[in-house]
Formats: structure tokens, sequence, C-alpha cells
């Protein structure tokens, strides 16, 4: 375990047996998202936009970023279903929750916490350019590209990571680990073994 990986607040109540590494720190994973922000704000500098967060993992992602962006911003969420509870994916994409507001003539920043095979974020940007929007772009806090089934175009990107099972800062396994607020490896023993534990 990387040094500084889990607070020591944390400590008793968070499942560190069942992480093998640390890939980003809260202090990494804070600098960063302060940098995108800045970034962000300098490029919409004169607009205002609308941040489209995808539930659920990117609440936490959304959360800390729109307080690092200077422009005006409004928000939205959609739910979109990809996977099941467990690790792989269906491929399947069908909204679960639709926008609440009309995204006309808006400039539209599609949140998500991490790129995967690309298919939600394929999906879902079609989807906000049916919506007539003056622009649509993504940001994206973490891309695993060893996995893109699909050209993805991501504007803004946190880290890549590697092909491992990562959770932390807003990702789950079997909706735990969420509260993390580092980015970690969950051991393969957890989501592979004969114990594998059911959602909450
Ligand atoms: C995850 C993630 C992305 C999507 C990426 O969501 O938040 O939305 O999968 O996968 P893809 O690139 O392979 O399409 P998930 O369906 O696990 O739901 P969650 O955000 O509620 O955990």
């Amino acid at each position: 375990m990387r040094e500084g990986g889990i607070p020591e607040r944390l400590m008793s109540i968070i499942y560190e047996d069942d992480l093998s590494t640390v890939l980003h720190t809260e202090d990494d994973i804070a600098r960063r998202v302060a940098e995108l922000g800045k970034e962000i704000s300098a490029d919409y500098e004169g607009k205002s936009i609308v941040l489209v967060g995808v539930l659920n993992g990117a609440v936490v992602f959304l959360a800390d970023l729109m307080r690092h962006i200077t422009v005006p911003v409004a928000m939205d969420l959609v739910a979109i279903s990809s996977y099941g509870s467990y690790s792989s994916t269906s491929g399947v994409v069908r909204i679960m929750k639709d926008l609440d507001e009309s995204m006309e003539s808006k400039h539209v920043l599609i949140v998500e916490d991490i790129v995967d095979t690309g298919l939600t974020l394929n999906y879902l940007v079609d989807y906000m350019r049916s919506r007539n929007p003056a622009s649509v772009k993504v940001v994206a806090m973490l891309s695993k590209p060893s996995r893109h089934k699909v050209k993805v175009s991501v504007d803004y990107l946190g880290f890549t990571v590697p092909d491992e099972f990562v959770v932390g800062y807003g990702l789950d396994y079997a909706q735990r680990y969420r509260n993390l607020p580092c980015i970690a490896v969950l051991k393969p023993e957890i989501y592979a073994g004969p114990d594998t534990p059911p959602s909450l």
C-alpha cells in the first residue's frame, strides 16, 4: 500500500485489506481536479456551462470539480445502465434517469468518473448532440485506454489507469468503496472469489 493512501480517519471503517495498490492518493486527486477546473474555466471564459453528471459514480468528481470552475455552471444528472453488479460489462446502454432541463443552445460538459469500454460515453455524446446544444465536451476523471471498444474523445482527463479493477472516489464494486477518498486497485479475490459479495 502506498504511503498516504488511506487517511487515518478511515482506517477502521474502510476495507484496506481488500485493496492491493493505491494508484492516486486523496492529495493527487485534489491537485488534478483543481488543474482540470482551471483549464475548463479558461476554455469557457465568457460562457456558461451545463455539467451533466452520470450517476452514480461521477457524483464525487462532479461535486469537487464544480467548485474549481469559475464560470457560471448549471448541473443536470443522468443515469445510464451499462453494467450489472458484477465486473463484466453487458454493453447494454439505456437511460434510467433522463435530463431534467433542455440542452438547447447550451454548452454541455459531460462529467464521467471512468471511461472503460467507452460505450456509455459514446452513447451519451450522441444523445446530448441530439438535444441541439451549442457544444458538447467530455471531462472524465479516469480512462482505461486498453479497454476501449469504441473510439472515444475525452476533452479533459484526470488520469489514465491500467486494466485493473479500480475503486474509490465514486467508483464501486457491488456498490462498495465509493467513499474511498483515493483511487485504488481491488484485489482480484474480492471480485472473482467464490464468496463474491452481493450488491448492498
Ligand atoms: C460506470 C462508469 C461509467 C461507465 C463506463 O458506470 O460510471 O458510466 O461504467 O463504462 P463503459 O465505458 O464500459 O461504458 P456503472 O454502470 O458501473 O454505474 P455507476 O456509475 O453507478 O457505478
